[in-house]
């Protein structure tokens, strides 16, 4: 990008100025550093206007037909990487204008009628953020897919489940991966709300009050793949809660691959030795050669700080604002942009990161079967011998209390040792295996190995709904590309 230097270049919004801006004011005022991502959307919006302008009678058609080719031009060279961004033009619609009065002359100046750079950064954003949301949520599905395939190729591996990181009672890993499974669900059901408040036009507000010509909001919003338009012109031009919405439902998601992040670390260090990382997604220390460090999983963990803090930030930007438009606006996008391309990156790596983890069923198994992980089931065996259950807690408390203080665990007690606790333990041998367990929790939502076979048919079920979606908006929102091709 170009400076503006001394001799800053005439403005398009120059008429009522005597004198040109300092340069430090278009240093500062300057969006075209960021905004040039709206290239596409800005330029399909300019030729739905004009096509709209154009059959309302309010500009000739060789005048639009003239601005079309001009502007299909300017893609050209955007996508050919000649087209120069200047600070100077300030952001990406005066560019794009500016490129066009060059390529077409006098009739370029017909463009802006009946539109206001208000409304049409307004619609740029909308485009350019449903498309964020879809490439997100295709994102998570394959991330899902990657839990499920792991859930799949080890069905009937074993692990401890943890409450407070103390080994609780033995769950499935396909389970577990359901959990995360559930969460990214919900969080794609986020991302379809946000897109479905997203998707609506603001072309035709104009500055903040509408416009004085007979324009058609319904083409323009039909051309451009919006499902209505805003009904409120102050509204329109002003609030970027289609924005919020976005940054929430991206913190969640953060926040849910960061914990599975953190389960991945801990699951791999040789204390826990559940699963082995791939080479491919770990990295080594430069002093401690015996180093094989989780570094992506952490960065998985570390990265959702920075999506937090995008979200506060556009809270804070948006809150003490009057209506309408306010410049405070234009720092509305290098916050989601951020977050999106760090959550993009995010979802692209985990994937393969989670195919090619080797789980270690046998440690996990052990686990799940050591440290009074069994107590619960032993509990609930007395239970079901007659004892009331907080006497039967009260039972196995001390067995535990026993077992701690001689250093063993449940399947190392003696028939006599047991007898002590209860005549009912003397009789019996109460349930002692993970896979007892497991079998024991056939219950709906358990970790029974039933249920569990049930709850991935089901989830298929309820994932594909998602997967529909996303196809289908996706090639909604790809008649921009048709806008946007040369015959
Ligand atoms: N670059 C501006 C933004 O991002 C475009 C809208 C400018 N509107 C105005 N009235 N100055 O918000």
């Amino acid at each position: 990008m170009s400076e503006g230097g001394s001799q800053p270049s005439a403005k398009l919004w120059g008429g009522r100025f005597s004198r040109p801006t300092d340069a430090l004011v278009d240093e500062l005022n300057a969006s075209i550093g960021f905004d040039q991502r709206f290239a596409r959307h800005d330029i399909a919006g300019s030729i739905a206007h004009a096509r709209m302008l154009a059959k309302q009678g309010i500009i000739s058609a060789d005048d639009q037909a003239e601005i079309e080719r001009g502007l299909k031009q300017v893609w050209r060279e955007i996508q050919a990487g000649t087209h120069e961004f200047r600070q100077s033009d300030e952001d990406i619609h005066l560019s794009v204008e500016g490129r066009l009065r060059e390529i077409i002359g006098a009739p370029a100046g017909r463009l802006h009628t009946g539109r206001s750079r208000n409304d049409q950064v307004a619609t740029d954003f909308r485009m350019w953020c449903r498309e964020a949301v879809l490439m997100l949520a295709a994102g998570v599905t394959d991330a899902i897919n990657a839990l499920l395939e792991i859930g799949d190729r080890y069905p009937d591996a074993i692990l401890p489940g943890y409450t407070h990181l103390q080994r609780a009672q033995p769950v499935l890993l396909r389970h577990h991966m359901l959990a995360y499974g559930e969460m990214l669900l919900r969080d794609l059901d986020r991302l379809r709300d946000v897109y479905r408040r997203t998707n609506q036009s603001p072309l035709g507000a104009g500055a903040l009050a509408g416009v004085t010509y007979p324009i058609d909001r319904e083409m323009t919003a039909q051309l451009l793949g919006f499902d209505d338009v805003c009904a409120n012109s102050l509204d329109a031009v002003s609030d970027r809660d289609f924005v919020i919405d976005t940054l929430p439902a991206c913190s969640q998601i953060s926040m849910h691959l960061s914990r599975l992040a953190e389960e991945l670390v801990i699951w791999s260090t040789p204390e826990f030795g559940f699963i082995e990382l791939d080479d491919a997604f770990a990295t080594g220390s430069s002093i401690m050669p015996q180093k094989k460090n989780p570094d992506v999983a952490e960065l998985i963990r570390g990265k959702t700080g920075r999506v937090y803090g995008h979200l506060i930030a556009m809270l804070t930007v948006n809150k003490g604002l009057p209506l309408s438009y306010n410049k405070d606006l234009q720092e509305d996008k290098e916050g989601v942009f951020d977050t999106v391309d760090t959550l993009g990156m995010i979802l692209r790596v985990l994937p393969p990161m989670l195919q090619s983890t080797t789980f270690r069923p046998e440690p996990m198994e052990q686990a799940a079967g050591g440290g009074f992980a069994l107590a619960t089931d032993i509990a609930d065996y007395l239970v079901k011998q007659g004892l009331p259950f907080r006497e039967a807690h009260e039972v196995v408390g001390a067995v535990v209390g026993y077992c701690a203080a001689e250093g063993k665990d449940f399947p190392a007690l003696s028939v006599d040792e047991w007898a002590r606790f209860s005549p009912i333990l003397a009789e019996g041998r109460p349930p002692l295996t993970p896979r007892d367990a497991i079998e024991a929790r056939n219950v709906q939502g358990g970790t029974g190995d039933q249920v569990v076979k049930e709850a991935r048919q089901a989830f298929d079920a309820r994932f594909e709904t998602f997967q529909e979606w996303i196809a289908e908006k996706t090639q909604q929102t790809a008649v921009l590309d048709a806008l946007l091709e040369t015959e």
